[in-house]
């Protein structure tokens, strides 16, 4: 579902990401680990365009989408849950869900009733603005509107960063249903090593805007962690 060979990213003239390559086949679960500031953002970025260049070739269910607009990568299926949550503070949530359906293909604008199945509270807050919900809610609202635009992939920055542990636990097992029950295939940023362990099929650990290990989730030993992840 998803090549990456010889990937360069940039911002202006500097190469955030140099030569990045790894598939990832529909359905499978990729964590990306590395300390701050390693590229881990860029690279979910590059997916969507958002950075200034691409160089390299990056696939998306057998297309070349190094080329295209955001839009229309989105368009191909492509869900975004950017590191920040980034939802839209004064729309409400209902606004901030159905957003996420002007990237759908069918042109359907209603919002999808499973989405409220994995995050009842939402169903409550319809109508409160986006920017009135804790942090976790807000978490929870960007992966709704993510999910209204019906993806095949979803990519996850940091879902979990500064929010209270109640909602993480939520939120975590969310991500694996999303991948186990409803198919999806995930690019997850994710620094906690145990949760990565076990829900990946897969991991890299980058470095300098490198992948400095690929393996499966198995592979991905405290031992490994404690060199590559610790500062
Ligand atoms: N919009 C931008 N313009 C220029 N440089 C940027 C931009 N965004 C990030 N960078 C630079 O690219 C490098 C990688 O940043 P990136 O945000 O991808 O790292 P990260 O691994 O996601 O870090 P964190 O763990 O803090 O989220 C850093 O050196 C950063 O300063
Ligand atoms: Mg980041």
């Amino acid at each position: 579902m998803i090549e990456a060979r010889g990937l360069y990213s940039y911002y202006g003239k500097s190469p955030v990401l140099q030569n990045l390559t790894f598939t990832l086949q529909k359905g499978e679960l990729m964590s990306v680990l590395g300390r701050n500031g390693v590229g881990k953002t860029t690279l979910m970025r590059s997916f969507l365009g958002l950075t200034d260049r691409l160089e390299g070739s990056l696939c998306f269910g057998g297309a070349e989408i190094a080329g295209l607009r955001t839009a229309d990568r989105a368009r191909l299926g492509i869900g975004y849950i950017p590191q920040g949550r980034e939802i839209i503070p004064r729309f409400t949530v209902r606004e901030n869900i159905v957003m996420g359906t002007y990237a759908r293909r069918d042109g359907r604008r209603d919002m999808p009733e499973f989405v409220f199945e994995l995050f009842p509270i939402l169903k409550d807050f319809l109508d409160r603005r986006g920017g009135d919900l804790s942090g976790g809610q807000q978490q929870q609202l960007a992966i709704a509107r993510a999910l209204a635009m019906d993806p095949q992939l979803l990519i996850l920055d940091e879902p979990t960063e500064g929010i209270q542990p109640n909602i993480v636990q939520q939120i975590h097992d969310v991500i694996l249903r999303l991948n186990r029950e409803f198919g999806l295939t995930i690019l997850l940023v994710e620094q906690n090593v145990p949760f990565a362990r076990r829900v990946s099929d897969r991991f890299i650990v980058m470095d300098k805007g490198r992948i400095v290990i690929a393996g499966t989730g198995a592979e991905l030993t405290d031992a490994l962690a404690e060199k590559h992840l610790t500062f």
